[in-house]
């Protein structure tokens, strides 16, 4: 399938009531993707805002570059993961910023050009790294994993129910011939899940279990809200939108703690623990896209945005 349209940007509306840009305000986007967000917040921002875009894939990084060059010297792109942000952005002469925004996952670009390996619709190698100077692809975790490993990687990354009985066939199979394509990975998961409910393709799991592995995506993310309350201002904005549920507790438990960090015994009449709030959430329970978004955009489905204000200090 040859790829329409590189991305289309999931929540937009609402990523920029959140983040509320504003004219000659910086803003950091760590996965600027194919440049739809960084765009309409260039657009906010103007006539002198500026915006650093991470991304740590070669691409995404040409797509927005197109996209976002008529706004001239205000972009600054940067091949760089998120997780380090602080370093990457120091480099483009931006130490500090007005708001960060992360959509975490992958591009339709990504999703839809088989030989990237994230599809299990499409034939194609085994690979689902983002970022393609990394050294081991999916292919790989399947090859050099103990059987134990990959039952904690279909487990922890995917929470798949037979996580144990497709790790031991995993095992049995790569004695046979090695596993190195999609579809034959998918056909291998279709037959050990044959019969078991689902409302979901029955390789959707493992796919995503190893596409956080070979990303290392969770401790990236940690990593990242980290950096990101460090590079905002007082006043400044995060912003993240996650698509799965293990992605969005690691969004939720990090925005709560840094909103309610006191850890001593309730009852006591002074705080002794001498943590101190840093983040102020925009709201509670995380933004869902509308209806008719999803339906013009099914993608956006599962998308769920969070946002925090940093408290002035
Ligand atoms: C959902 S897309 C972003 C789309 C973008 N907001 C837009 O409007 O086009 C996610 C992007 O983040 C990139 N990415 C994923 N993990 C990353 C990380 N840890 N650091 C930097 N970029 C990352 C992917 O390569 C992909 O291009």
């Amino acid at each position: 399938m040859t790829p329409t349209t590189f991305h289309t940007p999931v929540m937009r509306d609402r990523v920029l009531e959140v983040l509320r840009p504003a004219p000659g305000e910086d803003f950091l986007d760590g996965t600027v993707g194919g440049g739809g967000h960084a765009e309409a917040l260039l657009e906010q921002t103007a006539p002198d805002g500026r915006l650093i875009g991470l991304d740590v894939d070669d691409e995404s990084l040409a797509e927005a570059g197109g996209r976002l060059a008529p706004f001239g010297a205000r972009v600054r792109l940067v091949r760089a993961n998120f997780a380090d942000m602080k370093a990457a952005s120091e480099s483009a002469g931006i130490a500090v910023v007005d708001g960060v925004l992360l959509d975490l996952g992958g591009s339709s670009h990504q999703f839809d050009t088989p030989e990237r390996g994230f599809s299990f619709r499409e034939e194609g190698p085994l690979d689902m790294r983002q970022d393609r100077r990394l050294e081991r692809t999916a292919a790989d975790i399947l090859a050099e994993s103990s059987e134990e490993e990959l039952t904690r990687i279909f487990r922890t990354y995917g929470e798949e129910p037979l996580a144990k009985r497709l790790a031991v066939t995993v095992v049995q199979e790569r004695a046979r011939q090695p596993i190195t394509r999609t579809i034959q990975l998918a056909d291998l998961v279709r037959r050990v899940k044959f019969g078991s409910h689902r409302s979901i393709h029955p390789a959707t799991l493992v796919f995503q279990a190893l596409r956080i592995a070979v990303n290392d995506e969770l401790n990236q993310l940690r990593r990242g809200l980290e950096a990101a309350v460090k590079m905002c201002r007082p006043g400044g904005r995060i912003a993240v939108i996650a698509f799965h549920s293990l992605e969005d507790r690691i969004v939720k438990d990090f925005m709560r703690r840094m909103s309610s960090p006191c850890v001593c015994p309730p009852g006591l009449p002074v705080c002794r623990c001498g943590l101190r709030r840093q983040l102020r959430l925009v709201q509670r329970k995380a933004f869902r896209p509308t209806e008719a978004e999803v339906s013009a955009n099914p993608r956006a489905r599962s998308a769920r945005l969070r946002a925090a204000e940093k408290i002035e200090e």
